[in-house]
């Protein structure tokens, strides 16, 4: 386990007494350092010296934060051990650590910094084809690695395999609610690859038949046009016309309410489409026309329709298509226009777009909930609206007479299209090739990840439940409160502008309450079985099972506009909702945070993320109202410098606003997390390690661990985050060893440092 001599023999020479003199004074604001370190031997040299000696003497931190710590030795621990070795550890090369930390050692650094930057960024995103890819790619990564570059996954990707464990895990009968027992059934029914394959396209012949057939195979019962379309958004999560979603208004005041609205969008076309920047008109984009009359032909072939019948429907599926396309306007458009979020009563809908009933639309969607016309709703494009609607009627009119219900056909194509994951893999192939002649390269989704995602959508509270009761319990509860306390503290020490700026951030800070998740992921076993209690699944039937999950989608939309309570699902970085600062359960997933982990490791990594989770979230504010973010970051940037360039270029480059701001969020990040390890420390003074570091070697590996892995603000920083290390050493006796480097002439540009600081 100890495969690092080196270190370890260091932690033993370098003990308490250690008094490094602080080479560049980056936080020589003295308010900040009271606070933050007021702990420390630096604070009795600025004049406290007796609280400071007090605290020192009874501090159980000060005395054994920098101890050798017993080894955990939990099946967890021994898992992450091998994320941790000399090449992440800051202390074992202190002159050019930093500079390679993340990449592949030695010197050749940029490629493979790159290389792994750029997979592991962009992890914000909603579950997409990107994501496996990338996965994959990570994969290789570490197969090709030599046995020291065990990296983290990204956030989003350790959530996905926590829940894959879980939906997985062999049933132990009696903690498990019928709850859980469903969704670990749909998600096997759904890795089962043969049962579709087996029944063909008859299940969707079936359900056709059921509403009322369509034109294209005769025995199309004349259904009516609005009573459909209800029906499909309420029992099948189909939309064709437009989409309606629940959220609220990001211009309403945060704390006012947790309102939430109904949001009326535009819906999701089949084909791209094309932006005239010029002219300001969409359009179709017509070289992908022809194959996307070939891929609706392609589809009547698959449900056993003559091709006789193709050339009429597909030609009007195509043209109502493109049709309707034209009123679409990409969202900086729409952004730019301020056509989003425009507030609007359904009476006024119903007035500006007569050709949909909206209100009865709207009920079928929300039941049980009433909505009445004068309920506000959010419309994002409301020429799309009123263009759509226009359009509708017209149709309607034009092909009452001929009986070729094309709007009918219209939305039968668009219910194939939610209905394909459970019909067999023809319909699949079919909606592939059409998207690789569009010019879609990514690759597949493996099975699993798209069953996955199917029972995320269904079983969204449960699995949030799930995820809580084994992963996210007092330990978690602990490290946020932790956090957030050391984070109001570090804001409440900045220098505002004025008075007012930092009454607003700090009242801010005050009124929000940090939750672990929402009520629903904390719910109990009965009223979770409660919530499920009319999912039937079948053991051979995947297609009613499917049709199963999007009928709780409908339930979990009306819930949300009822309750305002979101499950956070696949979620992992921090909210604002109302008052609450939510922190998602899909935070608390190894190898970022386990119950049994050293504490130093959970604030290290899970902490800092946290940390920058928040000050991302609360930047804004900070940004405008406070001296800090500028000051500080120059200051880290010339330290930076100064070590790694020759000394006559100091201070040519300088940073854009982006890079200063992100400087300061990563350094602060690093100072809340080591403050709240701080504040746990001194609460239990008592705690686990790895590979024989200790607690704040262990901490600081960490830290260093994460930022290289898995920080999605990467791109914003003009340095490898791991050189913060070098700069908190320098500022303070945390770190168990110096992180100088003798051997370079390190020329500090002191005096800019200071002044600048000292404003
Ligand atoms: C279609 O109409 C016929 C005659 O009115 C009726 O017998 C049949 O049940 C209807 N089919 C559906 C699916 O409603
Ligand atoms: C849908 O219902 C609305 C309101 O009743 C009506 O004005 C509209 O004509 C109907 N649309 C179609 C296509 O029948
Ligand atoms: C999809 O494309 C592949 C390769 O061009 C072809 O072999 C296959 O038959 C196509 N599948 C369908 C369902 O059209
Ligand atoms: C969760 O439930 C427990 C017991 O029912 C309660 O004490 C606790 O406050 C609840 N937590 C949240 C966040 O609602
Ligand atoms: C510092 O000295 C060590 C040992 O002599 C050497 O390996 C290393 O390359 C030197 N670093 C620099 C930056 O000169």
């Amino acid at each position: 386990m100890d495969d690092n001599p080196a270190v370890h023999q260091e932690m033993v020479t370098t003990s308490e007494e250690q008094s490094q003199p602080n080479p560049v004074g980056c936080n020589k604001n003295r308010r900040l350092l009271l606070v933050v370190f007021s702990f420390s031997l630096f604070a009795a040299a600025l004049g406290l010296g007796v609280y400071s000696h007090l605290q020192k003497t009874a501090d159980p931190w000060t005395s054994q934060w920098k101890s050798a710590a017993p080894p955990c030795l939990s099946p967890a621990c021994i898992r992450t051990s091998e994320h941790f070795s000399a090449a992440m550890d800051p202390f074992s090369h202190p002159c050019d650590y930093f500079l390679f930390a993340c990449g592949t050692g030695g010197s050749s650094t940029s490629d493979q910094r790159h290389r792994v930057r750029r997979i592991s960024d962009e992890d914000n995103g909603e579950l997409d084809k990107k994501r496996e890819v990338r996965m994959r790619r990570e994969t290789d990564i570490q197969g090709n690695s030599d046995g020291w570059l065990i990296k983290f996954p990204d956030r989003k990707t350790a959530l996905l395999k926590t829940i894959k464990e879980i939906l997985e895990a062999p049933e132990e009968g009696v903690s498990m609610s019928a709850a859980e027992q469903k969704a670990k059934k749909y998600f096997k029914t759904c890795m089962d690859a043969e049962s579709p394959e087996k029944v063909g396209s008859k299940p969707f012949l079936t359900l056709l038949q059921q509403l009322g057939g369509w034109a294209v195979s005769n025995g199309w019962n004349q259904t009516d046009f609005n009573t459909t379309l209800a029906l499909l958004m309420s029992q099948y999560s189909t939309f064709p016309f437009f989409s309606v979603y629940v959220g609220s208004d990001p211009d309403e005041e945060q704390a006012a309410s947790d309102q939430h609205y109904i949001q009326i969008d535009e819906p999701h076309f089949q084909f791209p489409i094309d932006w005239n920047s010029k002219t300001q008109k969409s359009k179709a984009s017509t070289r992908y026309l022809r194959p996307f009359y070939m891929s609706c032909g392609q589809y009547l072939d698959l449900l056993g329709v003559p091709s006789s019948e193709t050339t009429q429907h597909c030609g009007l599926y195509v043209s109502l298509s493109t049709t309707l396309a034209l009123a679409t306007a990409p969202l900086h458009y729409r952004l730019s226009q301020k056509l989003l979020y425009h507030r609007i009563t359904i009476q006024e809908l119903q007035t500006l777009a007569p050709g949909i009933d909206w209100l009865a639309c709207l009920n079928a969607i929300f039941q049980p909930l009433p909505i009445s016309q004068s309920d506000l709703v959010l419309v994002h494009n409301l020429r799309y609206i009123m263009h759509m609607s226009q359009t509708i009627s017209k149709w309607q009119v034009q092909h009452e007479m001929m009986g070729t219900g094309p709007l009918h056909t219209y939305m039968i194509f668009s219910l194939l299209h939610t209905l394909i994951p459970a019909l067999d893999s023809r319909f699949f192939q079919t909606m592939r090739n059409f998207s690789i002649v569009t010019g879609d390269t990514e690759e597949e989704m493996p099975r699993w990840l798209r069953c996955l995602e199917q029972t995320e959508r269904g079983f969204d509270t449960v699995l949030s439940h799930a995820i809580r009761e084994r992963h996210a319990q007092k330990e978690a509860e602990e490290l946020v409160h932790d956090v957030y306390s050391s984070l109001k503290k570090k804001l409440t020490d900045l220098v505002w502008r004025d008075d007012r700026s930092s009454a607003f951030i700090l009242n801010k800070m005050k009124c929000l309450n940090p939750r672990l998740s929402t009520k629903t992921n904390n719910l109990s076993h009965a009223e979770l079985n409660h919530l499920y209690a009319e999912v039937v699944l079948s053991e051979e039937d995947f297609f009613s099972n499917y049709l199963q999950i999007l009928v709780l989608e409908q339930k979990s939309r009306s819930r949300l506009l009822s309750h305002g309570t979101q499950t956070d699902g696949l979620s992992i970085t921090p909210s604002i909702s109302g008052n609450n600062i939510i922190f998602p359960v899909g935070m608390f997933v190894s190898p970022f945070f386990h119950s049994s982990y050293p504490r130093a490791l959970n604030y290290g990594t899970l902490g800092s993320l946290m940390a920058k989770d928040l000050l991302h979230l609360l930047l804004p504010d900070i940004q405008t109202k406070a001296n800090n973010p500028e000051l500080e970051s120059m200051c880290i940037w010339s330290h930076y410098l100064s070590v790694t360039e020759d000394p006559g270029r100091v201070g040519t480059f300088s940073l854009s606003p982006s890079e200063q701001q992100e400087v300061w969020v990563q350094y602060s990040a690093l100072q809340v997390a080591l403050d709240a390890y701080k504040m746990s420390f001194t609460r239990h003074p008592e705690d686990s390690s790895l590979s024989d570091l200790s607690y704040i070697h262990l901490f600081l590996s960490s830290y260093t661990k994460v930022t290289c892995d898995a920080d999605s603000y990467h791109e914003f920083m003009p340095f490898e985050p791991s050189f913060l290390v070098t700069v908190l050493c320098s500022n303070s006796h945390f770190c168990p060893k110096p992180l100088t480097c003798v051997n370079k002439s390190q020329s500090y540009p002191r005096e800019m440092c200071q002044s600048r600081t000292l404003h």
